[in-house]
């Protein structure tokens, strides 16, 4: 049975055009594996917190030195990263803000990018432990930034799940959401088309596999 993650980060509920996708992506990729588990993780209405003293502390404790207090601070990162790992493939939708991605999915970044969890250091350099997952990151945004160097969402997020070793990542950008309805409805109806087409590509590989 596939396991996918779904992760929502907007802030807003019924108006989010991000929530809206993702949702239509489980909803299609269910339609056609009824079979699939789906996890749920929204982190626009129950924001994990920024890590802290106590988590940086904890998180570079050796193992066999970490107390139950310090064991507490980790204790929320603990649990996004088995919920990551116990994905086959994850769901993001994530809204561009400020050229970049809204604080609360960079609060989730900080708790999941974790030594010894998600990446190693050894001689070789850093070695990311997130491997054989695909992501899809489904991206809301007012403008449009095909070509442009403003756009700090997409090679940051590409840069960060590669360190910690999700190296298939697909983009699918909703822009132009702010400039009139006739733009915002193109845009949803070519992120409806890219989602179909993410899923197909994804279950005739895991089909393959299986
Ligand atoms: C605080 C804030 C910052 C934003 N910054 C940008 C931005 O830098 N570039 C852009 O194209 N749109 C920006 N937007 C527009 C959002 O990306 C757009 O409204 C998107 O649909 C939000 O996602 P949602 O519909 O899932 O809530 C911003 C919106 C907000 C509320």
């Amino acid at each position: 049975m596939v396991t996918l993650l779904q992760v929502d980060s907007s802030p807003r509920s019924e108006r989010s055009i991000s929530r809206a996708l993702t949702k239509q992506f489980i909803q299609t990729w269910q339609h056609a594996d009824s079979n699939s588990h789906v996890t749920y993780r929204d982190l626009g209405r129950y924001p994990v917190p920024p890590i802290d003293e106590a988590w940086i502390a904890a998180a570079f404790t050796p193992p066999d030195q970490v107390n139950p207090d310090l064991e507490s601070a980790l204790k929320t990162s603990d649990e996004l990263i088995d919920e990551l790992f116990a994905a086959d493939f994850l769901v993001f939708g994530i809204p561009m803000y400020n050229y970049s991605v809204p604080a609360n999915f960079k609060a989730y970044i900080d708790q999941i990018v974790r030594v010894r969890r998600t990446f190693t250091i050894d001689s070789d350099g850093y070695k990311g432990l997130v491997s054989g997952k695909r992501a899809v990151v489904i991206t809301t945004r007012g403008g449009s930034y095909a070509g442009s160097p403003l756009d700090f969402q997409e090679p940051y997020l590409q840069a960060v799940f590669e360190f910690i070793g999700i190296t298939d990542t697909a983009f699918i950008h909703a822009e132009n959401l702010a400039m009139g309805t006739e733009e915002r409805q193109r845009a949803i109806a070519s992120a409806h088309t890219a989602i179909h087409q993410v899923i197909s590509n994804w279950q005739y590989d895991y089909s393959a596999m299986s």
